[in-house]
């Protein structure tokens, strides 16, 4: 029986020009490059314009994915972004790529799921080919963070920044059912509400009326992003019946190198197996993800057929994980 699966036809990504370094926030807050650098990793960040949107980031980001897939609009039935921070209440971003890129009408929404709206957006889009239902679908994580940070709080305003990755997911027929077989082989999505306040914005449309800023329990987060993501790669290696041996890159989401080194020692990985990005990308939100994965792709070390294990926790708090063959 051919099994559909969603494979990656072609990534793409998109970083604002401003370069924003630890020593001009040395200028703008009390912080200092060494104390960013020891306890995050992030030695720079990109930060868009101030009339640059979400929306053109995830733009810029679907229109090379799109160009490299070799497809052409008319081909694509969907967009899915995953995004924190749109233009606007609504519409949703993904219309607004749909129709910046000629994409014909079809299915477009946003996922909100913070840090873990790629990996969300990806399962969605993933179920959607899966079920028979969609062929092609532009999945993509933008965030312009810069615009809910309080860049006077130096203990969030060091670790966010701007971007936008994406992905065309497309449905392929395959006879082989092994881990062998190209494409996305599970998903794993978590949310714990009542751990909502431990990271969130202050503001909202039906509560202040205003976007609000970052609000983060730093520590509290870390402890439990360490053992989410432990957790969650750990159900997504046995679900699959493989070791971590089997997998060839760990992608993580880029929220902190400490957070990034301590999942792959649980899992045994050396780092030379871990795509890391946080270190000039900073935290990107939804974006980081598919930013590290078209990096990684275009500088040509994730190849096709390599096995791949996506990981990503947020606020909400939300954490997920998927395993997909290249
Ligand atoms: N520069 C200098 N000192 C600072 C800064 C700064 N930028 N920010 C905070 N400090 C100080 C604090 O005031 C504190 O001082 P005190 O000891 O005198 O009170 C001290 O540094 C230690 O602060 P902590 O918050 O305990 O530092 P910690 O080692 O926990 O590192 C960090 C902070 C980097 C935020 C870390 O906790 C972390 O990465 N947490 C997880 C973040 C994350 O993964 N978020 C999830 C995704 S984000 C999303 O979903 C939107």
């Amino acid at each position: 029986m051919p099994v559909i699966r969603s494979i990656i036809k072609s990534t793409g990504s998109y970083l604002p020009e401003k370069i924003l370094t630890n020593q001009e926030l040395e200028k703008m807050v009390d912080t200092s490059d060494e104390w960013i650098t020891q306890r995050s990793g992030i030695k720079q960040r990109h930060i868009a314009a101030e009339k640059e949107t979400t929306a053109d980031l995830a733009i810029k980001a679907g229109h090379l994915a799109l160009d490299r897939s070799g497809l052409s609009p008319q081909d694509i039935q969907g967009v899915i972004v995953a995004t924190t921070t749109p233009d606007q209440t609504f519409p949703a971003v993904a219309v607004k790529v749909q129709a910046a890129l000629g994409i014909p009408p079809g299915m477009a929404f946003d996922v909100q799921a913070v840090c873990t709206g790629f990996v969300y957006a990806l399962a969605t889009a993933n179920n959607f080919i899966t079920s028979g239902q969609f062929k092609r679908i532009l999945v993509i994580g933008a965030e312009k963070m810069s615009s809910v940070v309080d860049w006077n709080d130096r203990s969030t305003c060091v670790l966010f920044a701007d971007g936008a990755g994406a992905v065309i997911l497309e449905a392929q027929e395959s006879e082989d059912e092994s881990i062998h077989a190209r494409g996305v082989h599970s998903t794993h999505l978590y949310a714990n509400g009542r751990h909502a306040n431990l990271l969130y914005t202050d503001g909202g449309p039906s509560s202040t009326g205003q976007s609000g800023h970052i609000i983060m329990e730093g520590r509290e987060v870390f402890k439990h992003a360490v053992q989410c993501m432990a957790d969650v790669v750990a159900e997504a290696i046995e679900k699959n019946n493989i070791t971590p041996a089997d997998v060839d890159w760990l992608v993580p989401h880029q929220a902190n190198i400490r957070i990034i080194e301590s999942t792959a020692k649980k899992l045994g990985m050396s780092m030379d197996k871990v795509v890391v990005t946080v270190d000039h990308h900073g935290n990107t939100s939804a974006a980081s993800i598919p930013l590290a994965l078209d990096e990684a792709v275009s500088s040509g070390r994730i190849k096709k057929g390599d096995l791949l294990l996506l990981e990503a926790m947020g606020g909400g708090l939300t954490w997920g994980a998927a395993l997909i063959r290249f």
